[in-house]
């Protein structure tokens, strides 16, 4: 199979398994059920899209019944594409243009600020209109890497406690209402880090219980996290029991309509794999063709993914280096993997790249963006065509 899609579609090429996707779905929804029984209170699933925003697995998205996450112009026009309604589509950006906030507004899509000063711009452009904040509480957040921990004392997210006067200051110029707010602590935390995600939220809580007492809206992000080795399964009853005793002992405080959560990865990070081959081998190293272009993760975060090579061989077992074929040190797949010497031409499976694989893919060293196929009950179905030259050339003079 492996190989008869790589002939077919070329290579490297990033393959999605609809069942699995389904599956992670409908545990997200199963999450937020329990979670609306427990709480007596309406909780919604956000898919954030920034993940993957392939559209044919957005459409498999919102058939599960997910809502939506975008941030940026073309993610809404995607979202809007895959039959999202304006209402169940929120707008988390970050230090965006006055254009992009009436494009926004334009849409009649709900957005949630930043900053102060993005407060201000929407506030001029805007009065008397809804808005949803998010909000540092200073606490340090949750995630697989520095680079994805959004709060904390140092970080370029959110309203810090310190500028909340301000805040409110604007909010009274402008005739502003705050129907929300909102905090996502970071991306990526397993059992492990199941209570530092508790603790960033109670943060939060105390926050809106202090501050925002008479909002509709809390929203407290993404960051739910697939096991990429061989750590444990995040435990969604038990995160729902411990999110259910904490938020109980706030929300009594609060006149809330919602609560919303934005996970990302886990929705469809273990449905994606890219296939790729080996196209060298050298002591210490096999050279294949997906580069930190294909997938900059391992790159960027030194993030792990498991890699297999196919066929199953038979021959010596090596301790060797995969890497890409991009003109980088840091061009490493995976580091010290213990294998059987393949040879060229093998396949190569990347596995857990559903999530910020193709999304974070660049045309690096004018390497063309890969295709997307989707299986479907054994049904190879192409849902992104392999950019082409024609593609490149065409956005230039
Ligand atoms: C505001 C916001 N919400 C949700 C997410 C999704 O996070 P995850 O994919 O870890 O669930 C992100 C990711 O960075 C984010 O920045």
């Amino acid at each position: 199979m492996i190989k008869e899609l790589l002939n077919k579609y070329g290579s490297p090429l990033y393959v999605y398994d609809k069942d699995i996707l389904i599956n992670r779905c409908n545990e997200m929804v199963n999450f937020k059920n329990k979670l609306e029984n427990n709480l007596n209170i309406n909780v919604s699933m956000h898919y954030s899209m920034k993940a993957n925003e392939n559209l044919s697995l957005l459409k498999i998205i919102k058939d599960c019944g997910l809502k939506i996450d975008s941030m940026s112009e073309l993610e809404l026009y995607l979202a809007k594409l895959a039959g999202f309604n304006k209402e169940d589509i929120l707008y988390v950006c970050n230090n965006i243009t006055e254009k992009e906030m009436e494009s926004v507004h334009d849409n009649n899509i709900l957005i949630c600020l930043d900053s102060i000063s993005q407060v201000e711009t929407w506030g001029k452009n805007f009065p008397n209109s809804n808005i949803m904040v998010r909000v540092n509480t200073g606490i340090l957040g949750v995630g697989h890497s520095d680079k994805v921990i959004t709060s904390g004392e140092v970080t370029k997210f959110g309203i810090a406690i310190s500028d909340i006067n301000e805040l409110f200051n604007i909010i009274k110029k402008y005739n502003l209402n705050i129907i929300g707010v909102h905090e996502h602590l970071g991306s990526l935390f397993l059992n492990d880090k199941m209570d530092n995600y508790l603790k960033g939220i109670e943060s939060f809580l105390k926050v809106v219980v202090s501050y925002f007492p008479s909002v509709e809206i809390i929203d407290l992000g993404g960051g739910f996290g697939v096991p990429y080795k061989d750590e444990d399964r995040l435990d969604l009853n038990l995160l729902c029991k411990k999110l259910t005793d904490l938020l109980k002992q706030y929300i009594k405080q609060l006149h809330l309509k919602e609560i919303k959560f934005e996970p990302g990865r886990y929705i469809v990070c273990e449905c994606g794999k890219i296939y790729g081959r080996v196209t060298s081998i050298k002591k210490d190293y096999i050279g294949t063709d997906i580069g930190m272009n294909v997938l900059i993760r391992p790159e960027m975060y030194d993030a792990y993914h498991k890699i297999e090579l196919f066929p199953k061989r038979d021959t010596k077992i090596i301790t060797t280096n995969f890497c890409g074929n991009i003109c980088e040190s840091g061009d490493i797949l995976g580091k010290e993997r213990v294998v059987n010497t393949p040879e060229i031409g093998n396949s190569v499976i990347v596995y857990n790249a559903g999530a910020y694989g193709y999304s974070m893919s660049s045309n690096y060293t004018g390497r063309l963006k890969c295709a997307e196929v989707l299986i479907d009950n054994d049904k190879d179905i192409l849902i992104r065509k392999r950019e082409t030259i024609e593609d490149i050339i065409n956005l230039q003079k």
